[in-house]
């Protein structure tokens, strides 16, 4: 089956624009809860711009589904991930000047690095995801440091079909399925994600590796239209139909 995880990054960053304590997001990730997630991805970033501490541990109370904590490599976060030992933890690359993370994580220059920074977090119990761009360097790279699972960067494809550059679509479209095939056949699991939509979710929901996508700031926006609850439910609806 395909899990949905629901990334709540946005409902804080309407939050935060005020500095108000609403929209909360332990709040909506119960939502999306019963709406069907299998998962809350929640990205505490080193300047604390949407989530921040108080509400991962607001999650780690709250959630019934499995928390998949996103954060960069670094000290300050490792300690956090093993104070609380989530169910997964997606290691992305963080810019203080990106307004999102534009591209994966290079693990084949800092393999050293990575493998002794990964290590206690298998340790205590979390699954390491790394997240990476559709390159088979560093989907190799991932493996030998002993991350049990790989995210593929869909924001490339994403941005391709916005702009409507359709050929260069199709070709990142398809170094995800060939690189979605080899991370599978090294014995990784494989997840994918960012920046999909109702009208870009489909192709990667198809790839049979695919375990699970992590959808934010796209459903966030369109609970505005729709409430939270029927916008996750029509991405839940879309996937399975292009899975079956
Ligand atoms: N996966 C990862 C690793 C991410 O960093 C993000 C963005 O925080 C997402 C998925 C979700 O991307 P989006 O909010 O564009 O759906």
């Amino acid at each position: 089956m395909l899990r949905l995880g629901v990334n709540i990054d946005h409902v804080a960053t309407v939050r935060n624009a005020r500095g108000s304590a609403y929209p909360d997001p332990v709040r909506a990730a119960k939502l999306a809860e019963e709406a069907g997630a299998d998962g809350i991805t929640a990205h505490l970033r080193e300047d604390r711009r949407h989530i921040e501490d108080a509400d991962i541990d607001g999650l780690m109370e709250a959630l019934t589904v499995p928390l998949n904590f996103e954060m960069a490599a670094t000290d300050e976060m490792l300690a956090i991930a093993l104070r609380h030992k989530p169910h997964a933890v997606c290691i992305v690359p963080e810019k203080r000047e990106e307004r999102t993370t534009e591209g994966g994580l290079e693990v084949a220059r800092e393999e050293n690095k990575l493998a002794h920074f990964i290590a206690p977090l298998r340790e205590v119990g979390c699954r390491v995801s790394i997240f990476i761009a559709a390159d088979q360097a560093q989907i190799e790279a991932a493996n030998r440091i002993g991350a049990q699972v790989i995210e593929l960067h869909t924001g490339a494809y994403c941005d391709f079909h916005a702009e409507g550059r359709f050929d260069e679509r199709d070709a990142e479209l398809a170094r995800l399925t060939e690189m979605a095939t080899f991370a599978h056949s090294l014995g990784l699991e494989v997840h994918a994600g960012h920046g999909l939509t109702y009208e870009t979710v489909t192709p990667i929901a198809a790839l049979p590796e695919v375990m699970e996508l992590n959808i934010g700031h796209f459903l966030i926006g369109e609970s505005i239209f729709l409430g939270l609850e029927p916008a996750i439910k029509e991405m839940r609806r879309i996937m399975d139909e292009a899975r079956a």
